[in-house]
């Protein structure tokens, strides 16, 4: 695997992987890797000649200053990680690399940014936005490969790569769960014993209420599952949200979208996790 720090060298090596006819497939990082990373970049050598990864913990998209200090960090690990899957080139910038000025850009999410994590995280998407196509940028990947469990980052970026004619396939992945059906998420390393216990209420709400849909009210729906974290010591609920999956304009009733996805973000002790299902598409 070829490790490389700077944006020069990595376009320069780029540029020689695609004169020889290469495909390239991208699975961008903020380390802390778990089999969900790897079942991207699984998926991006099965579709390409070239994978590259990235990690970066991109400071501009935490709006949460003690979630940047406490965000897990492994490069060892995740060197080994990358390689056990066969990565061929990992890119591995520094703050200064991305961003040697400051940051200008302005976004037209067309919405998507103001409900969901949005709503918590004022400037999380802008920031998102802005490293993904700066990442798109340098690697200029044929292919992206992005987790399904971070749903309202996988429909900004789609939305960026069309409106700024970027040249990149985004290919969707299932989320990938531990055995008890906890999405698998770098944040989960924080977790202490216990709290790693109660954590598994979001996946298991979700699943309910894909059993529920279509019966009961949104509306009741919601209510019960209100009424099920608060029951949960230690699990406190952050938004439970069900949505059309293009817009994600919050629902009232299941006839209005024939598309239609259950979002959820809540706090295990000091650790905020999000998860979501399909409920019907
Ligand atoms: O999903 C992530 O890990 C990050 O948001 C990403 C896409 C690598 C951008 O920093």
């Amino acid at each position: 695997m070829i490790k490389l720090k700077t944006v020069k060298e990595t376009i320069h090596q780029l540029e020689e992987v695609r004169k020889k006819g290469k495909s390239v497939g991208f699975v961008p990082t903020m380390g802390a890797l778990h089999e969900g990373h790897l079942s991207l970049i699984r998926e991006a050598k099965n579709e390409n000649d070239f994978v590259v990864s990235s990690i970066f913990i991109n400071p501009i998209q935490f709006n949460n200053k003690n979630d940047l200090v406490n965000y897990p960090k492994d490069l060892n690990k995740d060197i080994d990680l990358l390689l056990s899957a066969d990565t061929d080139l990992l890119f591995l910038p520094t703050e200064e690399e991305m961003y040697p000025e400051p940051v200008t850009e302005v976004f037209d999410f067309g919405g998507l940014d103001e409900v969901l994590e949005g709503k918590f995280r004022p400037g999380h998407f802008k920031g998102v936005a802005i490293v993904v196509k700066r990442l798109f940028e340098i690697i200029k990947p044929d292919k992206a490969y992005f987790g399904l469990k971070d749903y309202q980052q996988l429909l900004i970026i789609h939305r960026i790569t069309k409106n700024y004619h970027l040249p990149v396939e985004i290919i969707p992945c299932p989320t990938i769960r531990e055995d008890d059906g906890l999405a698998m998420s770098s944040r989960n390393q924080l977790l202490s014993k216990q709290e790693r216990k109660q954590a598994i209420l979001l996946y298991e709400v979700l699943k309910m209420v894909k059993i529920q849909s279509g019966f009961s009210s949104i509306n009741e729906v919601k209510t019960h599952v209100d009424r099920l974290f608060r029951k949960t010591k230690d699990v406190k609920l952050e938004y439970f949200e069900i949505v059309d999956m293009y817009t994600l304009e919050p629902l009232k009733a299941w006839a209005q979208s024939k598309n239609v996805i259950a979002c959820v973000a809540a706090w295990v002790g000091n650790v905020r996790l999000i998860d979501n299902i399909i409920l019907f598409s």
